[in-house]
């Protein structure tokens, strides 16, 4: 039984649900009306009450699934296991984007117009190059995301050939924002993408100026692809507003990127790596995920508010993980990390804490050689296809994301004059 206490009347908030822990309705229990005018009941009924949004539909989505219990995640109904397997992430693009796979003449097209839009407008090349010093990369993606807008050659087109262009172009552009902002600031000169390299490779490329080779290139791939789309996060809900009040895609991925770029989503890979620095060995691992528990700190790279059990993408990055470290005979992030994950499935594991996505991808990107502020930038990089993807599909049948909040403020409060108050 809990209490919200308001002004205008009390309410006694008591049918917790069965499935959700912060799953409340308000009984009707003062006149309807009355409920009704304050804003806290509908015609129909109660309206439920979930912090966090936690169990809530927003949204209809053919997009993709997700089982958090059985630990599965399909696009489009294809199990992503399969997708590592056989696609890449120009092909998982276009199926989310579009719904099926491509065939190989659609797949050809989507893939050039891809290559052909990773230029970046000069005045966004020339931002890149006056930044203030030492911002947050995320920060640096925001504005040239925005940025580039103003230069986009359909910024004007609203018809679906033109939404589908901005949309192929700032996905296109992200991984060239990200490698020019970093050759620029440690003092290299950028590197122009290469028309015959894909997206994952080219990525590579521009940011460490050599072709990477064939395996690694893959490999990153094939992180890209786990990480493109991942139902209504907050990233992608944060895109979904903006853009149901009938924004552009380039200020829809900006708010996407905002709610990335904090730890307790996107964040949270480059914290993972803080973390196995701080450890050290992995004989003292035990004894620090024993001490940020009992002190109640998050231990990164672990939980998810939809999966109770192991997250399918991390099994899968596990491996690549565990393979980059045999092949640079550098074992000591991977061992201390196993360590982690055997204690805290042994403590919380039946509370359905499990690794996550971003507890092995940031051991996978430190041997690509990505620096490490930038894996979160590199996570919005293969997000943006479910960001853009959600958008199309939301705003195709539109209806802007107006929530309610139930007020527990005072009912009436006095105007006192400046001069007056103490
Ligand atoms: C992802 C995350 C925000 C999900 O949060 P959530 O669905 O709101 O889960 P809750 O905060 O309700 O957690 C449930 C319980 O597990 C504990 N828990 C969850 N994640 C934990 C973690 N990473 N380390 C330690 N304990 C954790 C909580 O303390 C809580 O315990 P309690 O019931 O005793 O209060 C959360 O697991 C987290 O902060 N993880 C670390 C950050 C991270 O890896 N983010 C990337 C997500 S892909």
């Amino acid at each position: 039984m809990e209490k919200v206490t308001s002004g205008f009347v009390f309410l006694t908030v008591k049918c917790k649900t069965q499935n959700l822990k912060y799953g409340y309705s308000i009984p009707p229990q003062n006149s309807h009306w009355e409920m009704i005018s304050m804003g806290v009941l509908k015609e129909e009924g109660p309206i439920p009450y979930s912090k966090g949004l936690e169990g809530i539909i927003a949204a209809l989505s053919a997009i993709s699934a997700i089982d958090g219990m059985k630990g599965k995640l399909v696009y489009r109904g294809i199990p992503i296991e399969m997708l590592a397997k056989y696609s890449t992430y120009e092909e998982t693009a276009y199926l989310l984007l579009y719904g099926e796979l491509p065939t190989k003449n659609d797949l050809d097209d989507f893939s050039a117009q891809m290559r052909e839009l990773r230029y970046l407008p000069p005045k966004v090349e020339e931002c890149l190059k006056e930044l203030p010093p030492n911002p947050h990369p995320m920060d640096v993606l925001k504005v040239a995301v925005a940025h580039a807008a103003l230069y986009d050659p359909d910024r004007l087109r609203c018809c679906r050939e033109g939404v589908m262009r901005k949309v192929l172009r700032i996905i296109a552009q992200i991984p060239t924002m990200i490698a020019y902002y970093h050759r620029t600031r440690i003092g290299e000169d950028v590197v122009p993408p290469d028309p015959d390299l894909n997206h994952a490779a080219n990525f590579l490329y521009m940011l460490h100026g050599k072709k990477p080779d064939e395996e690694e290139a893959r490999i990153f791939d094939v992180a890209l692809i786990l990480h493109a789309e991942h139902g209504l996060n907050a990233s992608t809900f944060a895109a979904m507003v903006t853009a149901s009040t009938l924004s552009d895609i380039n200020s829809a991925i900006v708010s996407a990127i905002g709610a990335l770029k904090g730890p307790l989503h996107g964040g949270a890979n480059e914290r993972v790596l803080k973390m196995l620095d701080e450890i050290g060995s992995p004989d003292k691992a035990e004894e620090y995920v024993l001490n940020a528990l009992k002190e109640k700190r998050r231990v990164m790279g672990f939980g998810h508010r939809v999966y109770k059990t192991y997250d399918p993408r991390a099994r899968i990055l596990k491996q690549y993980a565990e393979y980059l470290s045999d092949k640079y005979n550098d074992r000591r992030y991977i061992e201390i990390g196993k360590k982690i994950e055997e204690v805290m499935i042994r403590e919380l594991g039946k509370k359905g804490i499990f690794p996550n996505v971003d507890f092995y991808s940031g051991i996978v990107y430190h041997f690509l050689g990505i620096p490490r502020d930038l894996f979160t930038p590199v996570f919005a990089m293969a997000r943006s296809v479910g960001w853009a993807a959600h958008v199309c599909e939301y705003t195709a049948n539109n209806r802007i994301f107006r929530p309610r909040a139930y007020y527990i403020g005072p009912e009436y409060v006095e105007y006192v004059p400046i001069e007056k108050r103490r």
